[in-house]
């Protein structure tokens, strides 16, 4: 599957939700911590855009608060709504983006970014071993 380029980590902010479009499509990108996640950036209710939203453990509709799980685009209990999810990885400082959204409320492998960092740095390591 081709990884899109989605942004820098320099560009995303602690808990302030990010856009971005990608085919056509609306994406809210969230950092919290040392993870990031990616959802479908339109809210379930009435698709307004996730990324004007703030997050609060969940990520927060702007418009009515409906709120969604950063892990699994899912609300939380007792609520039913669900966003798509989508997978991430880490090439250096940029983050790729599978394209191909999970299924409402897939809970995507967890994105952190110390370990994908070392996972990188490891490959480079591995494939400078290769090489010499
Ligand atoms: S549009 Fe998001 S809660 Fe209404």
């Amino acid at each position: 599957m081709k990884k899109h380029v989605l942004l820098e980590l320099a560009e995303l902010n602690d808990r302030e939700p990010a856009y971005a479009l990608v085919h056509n499509v609306d994406l809210v990108v969230v950092r919290y911590d040392e993870e990031v996640s990616v959802l479908y950036g339109r809210c379930a209710h009435r698709g307004a855009l996730m990324s004007d939203g703030y997050i609060d453990g969940c990520i927060t509709c702007p418009w009515h608060g409906f709120q969604y799980r950063p892990e699994d685009g899912c609300s939380p209990p007792p609520f039913t709504e669900k966003i798509a999810t989508y997978e991430l990885q880490l090439d250096g400082d940029t983050v790729l983006l599978n394209p191909k959204a999970l299924s409402d409320g897939t809970e995507r492998p967890v994105t952190i970014i110390d370990e994908l960092i070392d996972t990188a740095t490891a490959q480079t390591h591995s494939e400078r071993q290769n090489n010499a």
